[in-house]
């Protein structure tokens, strides 16, 4: 396992994939990175479809206009549709896991990149959500909040430069800036 804080550095969005599947055990690790997620009120109401059929991904990977391209590509893509009957705060909690799935892939040295479907649309207006609804069976009243791509890195990517953080959005105390 690596120091939490040098994978943060270093996780960044891998959208290139190598077409190797990947290691089974992986990929539970990374399921079970969102089934472990904090939810509000602890409503565990994600419903994660989890997709490696190839013709699926491709199909998927025209769900909206722009930006989802690397579904195409991925050996693996799971889909973070929520229960929203059961979760008043279901895009945070799609965000959480979304965001722990990403990180324990960066631990097992997996790319992945976040494919925003939530109010994401295709050319003629058509939603994301509505495509990959249909296309995977998944009830109109589950919003889908991401598609989280999966892979074996084929691209690099350098990590982020801490010097470069936005130390400016931190405000000590109170609110620090122009309108102070
Ligand atoms: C809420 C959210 C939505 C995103 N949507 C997309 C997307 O639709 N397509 C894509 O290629 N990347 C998407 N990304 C990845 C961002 O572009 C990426 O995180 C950002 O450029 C910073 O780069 P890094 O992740 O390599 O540090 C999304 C990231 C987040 C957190």
């Amino acid at each position: 396992m690596e120091n939490l804080h040098n994978l943060l550095i270093n996780r960044r969005s891998i959208r290139r994939y190598k077409p190797d599947t990947l290691n089974p055990d992986d990929v539970r690790l990374i399921l079970e990175a969102a089934l472990l997620s904090p939810s509000s009120k602890s409503s565990r109401a994600w419903q994660l479809v989890v997709v490696e059929d190839r013709e699926t991904l491709e199909r998927m990977s025209q769900c909206k206009a722009a930006g989802s391209a690397p579904i195409a590509k991925a050996p693996l893509a799971v889909v973070v549709a929520m229960d929203c009957a059961k979760d008043d705060a279901w895009i945070e909690d799609a965000s959480v896991a979304s965001t722990l799935m990403m990180l324990q892939a960066a631990d097992l040295g997996i790319g992945s990149c976040w494919i925003e479907i939530r109010d994401r649309y295709q050319a003629d207006g058509t939603p994301a959500q509505e495509v990959i609804q249909e296309l995977l069976g998944i009830p109109e009243t589950m919003p889908i909040v991401s598609v989280i791509t999966f892979g074996y890195k084929d691209e690099e990517r350098k990590p982020q430069d801490v010097e470069k953080l936005r130390w400016e959005n931190v405000h000590l105390g109170r609110w620090q800036g122009e309108n102070s």
